[in-house]
């Protein structure tokens, strides 16, 4: 009898809580695994009140006999992991249980400098990337100049693939540097050509061969026990009839071929990328969990329609804590995005929905929920616009629901909800078309409400 594969997707634009909901799943679940994105992510776990706070770990790690595994498909920063596990060490859990594919690749120090110098000759047209190097990684990946994990394991191939994909690297970094100065110097800000050139065309050292190849060859030996064929251990799993949990990283309108492009991540976060970023065939994922905050949120650039710059605003800001885990930019902020959320659960094919933060928007009179766009020249949009000036420019229209004003945060069931909250969920659900499971009330491990009985993924 082959297992379940259940894939959990953000949404919207991340941060939508699904390290929680990947937490509490994870207790039907025999494995975990993370199938995209880096340590641009970022999730909070809070366990008997202690808080955790991951990049790169699939939440899972917190139990002690599951597996917990890194797919081929996410870009792994090894300083970052390594920091991780540590952290995990000192704090009393067991790391034993974790794995990490052989054909992940790794974030060097080039992508991190490639990825901030990239932004800032971007200038106000930036993304507003994490900075981790994320873009940069995946790029050589596509260029075929990767470092993969299994590299870290033989010095020779590793000094060998860093030479070659270092020289492009050292040459790009240094043209960007003189642009810039010259940008500077053109801009008024110069007067110390001489230096500013010659410090440009020095090489960094960061970017020199033999202390990355050292570098890394080390965190090779750290990482060894955990490498593995992550892939293979994914099928014997789901061949035993085990459930697996695929964990996406990241969120739909991020994708990078679906989403808002180009300001989106570098990875496909949705869920047909799990069967890539895992190694499993579609036929291995029987159940779809979406999940959405009750009210939208974005960090970096790009369009966001129902973005509010009022007092609605400013009360999910800072009843939210919308500040990220990631890079502790503030979180731009706005109503719930029915027509964005509809082309979620299409594009993901989501067979459940859960919805988090509910307990955030008590204390609103009104609840607003986009339901359509308008664009500048008066066009309704009923589905998510595929073209980008029609993004940047739609207005969204609204319908307007009785907003609620009560202490959700002790709400166990869906009877303890008032009948507001309960009409808001059956609102989403309805126009979303699919049903919604499980809510969220607080950030604490229990503080959630399951819809219609029968907690977890069976
Ligand atoms: P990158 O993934 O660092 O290249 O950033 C590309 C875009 O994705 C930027 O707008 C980031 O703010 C956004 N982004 C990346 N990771 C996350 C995340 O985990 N939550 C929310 N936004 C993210």
């Amino acid at each position: 009898m082959p297992g379940t594969g259940v894939v959990i997707v953000g949404a919207q634009w991340g941060d939508e809580g699904k390290g929680k909901v990947v937490d509490l799943l994870a207790e039907g679940a025999e494995a975990i695994v993370r199938f995209q994105g880096g340590n641009n992510a970022g999730h909070t776990i809070v366990r008997d009140g202690e808080e955790f706070k991951f990049h790169l770990i699939p939440s899972g790690i917190l139990y002690a006999d599951k597996l917990c595994m890194i797919g081929n498909g996410v870009v792994l920063d090894p300083r970052i992991l390594l920091g991780e596990i540590d952290g995990l060490k000192r704090r009393g859990v067991d790391v034993g249980n974790l794995r990490i594919s052989a054909n992940a690749h790794l974030i060097m120090p080039y992508h991190v400098l490639l990825d901030t110098a990239g932004e800032i000759k971007l200038g106000k047209l930036s993304i507003g990337t994490t900075r981790r190097g994320i873009g940069p990684c995946y790029a050589d990946k596509a260029l075929r100049l990767g470092i993969r994990v299994q590299d870290l394991l033989d010095e020779k191939i590793l000094r060998k693939k860093i030479m070659a994909a270092l020289e492009p690297k050292q040459q790009a970094l240094r043209e960007l540097s003189v642009q810039r100065r010259k940008l500077r110097k053109e801009a008024g800000e110069g007067g110390r050509e001489g230096a500013d050139q010659s410090a440009a065309e020095a090489p960094d050292p960061r970017l020199d061969l033999h202390s990355i190849t050292e570098e890394f060859a080390g965190y090779g030996h750290r990482l060894e026990p955990h490498i593995a064929d992550t892939a293979r251990l994914c099928w014997e799993q789901l061949d035993e009839g085990r459930t697996v949990l695929f964990e996406g990283a990241q969120a739909t309108l991020l994708d990078l071929d679906h989403g808002t492009y180009p300001f989106v991540t570098s990875s496909n976060p949705i869920a047909g990328a799990a069967c890539v970023g895992a190694g499993i065939g579609p036929t291995d994922i029987g159940q779809v969990w979406g999940v959405t905050k009750a009210y939208a949120t974005r960090v970096g650039a790009g369009p966001f329609p129902t973005e509010l710059d009022d007092e609605a605003g400013r009360h999910m800001l800072e009843r939210g804590h919308e500040y990220g885990t990631t890079t502790g930019r503030e979180r731009r902020c706005g109503w719930m995005d029915l027509v964005a959320l509809r082309y979620a659960v299409r594009l993901n094919r989501m067979t459940a929905l859960t919805v988090t933060k509910l307990d955030v928007l008590s204390g609103l009179d009104t609840l607003r929920v986009a339901v359509r766009y308008r664009s500048r020249e008066g066009a309704i949009f009923d589905t998510f616009p595929y073209h980008q000036s029609i993004l940047h420019s739609a207005a969204p229209e609204y319908e307007d629901l009785p907003g609620f004003d009560a202490d959700l945060t002790q709400c166990r069931s869906e009877d303890d909800l008032p009948p507001q909250a309960r009409a808001y969920l059956d609102y989403i659900a309805d126009f979303a078309g699919v049903p919604i499971r499980l809510v969220g009330v607080g950030p604490g491990r229990d503080q959630v409400v399951w819809i219609g009985g029968n907690p977890g993924v069976v």
